[in-house]
């Protein structure tokens, strides 16, 4: 295998409700190599998500170890998980989750904002960055002026403002109907040979055909890592 960029190893998560302990993950295990377009499918409920968001630095595992780049990061700090997260990872949502009043440039500006960037360097990088996704003409409009596929673009410009090693794209198709669709893969697609390391969470086969690797989850295992679908 490539140099690895992400590892977890016998991961665990427990979320607790009314006294009730439910299993999201059960022991999973998962590395991932540098430049690695990888995607991850499973029925719903399956712990995609909760997955995601351990990898994504958002939440930590009940137990077990999460590695990047073979830096420990299973007992970090909140403010070092944030740190951590704002230098490696860009997260693209189904919901978009834009702000609803905020331009499309300054809805890509503010990891910067978060980051301490200076105001000039941030403008021009979410201009530049616009652009390459192919909303240069659209940098003013509120998000309720974009179609779903523009929304989406936007996301996954601010997803890449900071320069993030690892893009996560948890069903960044799943509001959109199948041409957007594609044209979010496609963009997924460029920014993979561009070297970026991708993973996709997806229930469409279509849209998992993109990666060069699918791993499937169900009840919060993972069941087969399969080359190409
Ligand atoms: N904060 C939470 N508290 C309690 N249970 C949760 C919480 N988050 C998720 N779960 C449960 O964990 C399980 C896995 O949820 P998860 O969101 O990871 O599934 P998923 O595979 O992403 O599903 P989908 O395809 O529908 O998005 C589900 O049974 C869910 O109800
Ligand atoms: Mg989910």
């Amino acid at each position: 295998m490539a140099e690895e960029i992400l590892r977890i190893d016998n991961v665990s998560k427990e979320y607790r409700m009314d006294g009730i302990t439910f299993r999201a993950l059960c022991n999973v295990s998962l590395r991932i190599a540098k430049g690695e377009f990888l995607a991850i499918m499973g029925p719903s409920g399956s712990g995609k998500s909760t997955l995601m968001h351990i990898i994504g630095c958002l939440d930590r595992p009940t137990e077990g170890k999460v590695y990047i780049e073979n830096r420990d990061i299973s007992d970090a700090g909140d403010q070092e998980l944030a740190k951590i997260r704002n230098t490696y990872i860009g997260f693209v949502f189904q919901q978009f989750n834009l702000l609803r009043r905020t331009s499309t440039v300054d809805n890509v500006e503010l990891p910067l904002v978060y980051s301490r960037t200076a105001p000039g360097v941030r403008k021009s990088k979410a201009k530049s960055i616009l652009e390459k996704v192919g909303l240069g003409d659209k940098l003013r409009n509120f998000p309720s002026q974009l179609s779903g596929g523009q929304q989406q673009r936007v996301a996954i410009a601010r997803a890449l403002v900071t320069d993030p090693k690892i893009i996560l794209a948890d069903e960044p198709t799943g509001n959109l109907d199948s041409k957007s669709g594609h044209e979010i893969m496609e963009i997924l697609n460029q920014l993979h040979r561009e070297g970026h390391t991708i993973v996709l969470v997806t229930h469409d086969a279509n849209v998992a055909r993109y990666a060069k690797r699918t791993v499937r989850m169900i009840d919060g295992t993972i069941v087969s890592k399969a080359g190409k679908t």
